[in-house]
């Protein structure tokens, strides 16, 4: 990768846009998370349930602070790339899941983590955006999603486990240690 073509790719993931359909018909859209999206990201993390709190931060969260809203919209698209799956036009638009990925100290590996709406769950959104996400990350140079996931997080496990990219699990003290093969697989 040249250093113009590594700087290509980040404009391309920064203005990241798809349209998909879910099963049932809804149309949402899957895009890249921007600075301006701070108000709508307060407002999927206020609807998101107990347990998907729970899940998603291991009971440490309980409200985005200034610093986390700055962390999780101001993003660089090489080491940080996030995108949220909306639906709605202009002011009415609004995240119904979000999935994101950092990348670690190794830079091709990169830690994966998504929130779905409770009232969304299970219509493929998890998956939608886990797709997404590996075709951004297998395009920087990452080969690698590992993920911490609680044992009881059926949900989370069974979309890595038929998300198609090859998987390992190891276990300890209740979390599961899911790594992907993004590189291994078309999917
Ligand atoms: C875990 C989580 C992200 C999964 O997202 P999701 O959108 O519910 O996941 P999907 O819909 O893609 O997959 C879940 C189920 O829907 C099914 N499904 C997949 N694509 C589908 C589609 N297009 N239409 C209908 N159902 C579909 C899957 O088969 C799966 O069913 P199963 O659980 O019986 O195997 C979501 O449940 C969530 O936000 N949980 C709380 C937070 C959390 O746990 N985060 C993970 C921390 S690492």
């Amino acid at each position: 990768l040249t250093a113009e073509s590594a700087g290509i790719a980040l404009v391309k993931a920064a203005n990241y846009i798809a349209a998909e359909v879910l099963r049932d018909g809804t149309a949402i859209r899957v895009r890249a998370i921007r600075p301006d999206d701070k108000q709508r990201l307060v407002r999927h993390f206020g609807s998101l349930s107990a347990q998907a709190v729970y899940f998603r931060f291991f009971g440490l969260k309980h409200a985005l602070t200034p610093d986390d809203l700055h962390r999780l919209t101001e993003l660089d698209f090489a080491d940080h790339v996030a995108l949220a799956a909306t639906i709605g036009e202009g002011n009415d638009e609004r995240f119904v899941g979000v999935g994101r990925y950092l990348r670690g100290e190794d830079r091709a590996r990169a830690e994966v983590a998504f929130t779905v709406l409770d009232q969304y769950q299970g219509r493929g959104i998890g998956t939608i955006l886990l797709h997404h996400l590996g075709r951004i990350a297998a395009e920087g140079g990452v080969t690698e999603f590992v993920a911490n996931v609680m044992a009881n997080n059926k949900q989370m496990l069974e979309v890595f486990a038929n998300s198609g990219f090859p998987a390992h699990e190891s276990y300890e003290d209740g979390i599961v240690r899911v790594r992907l093969d993004i590189a291994g697989a078309q999917v």
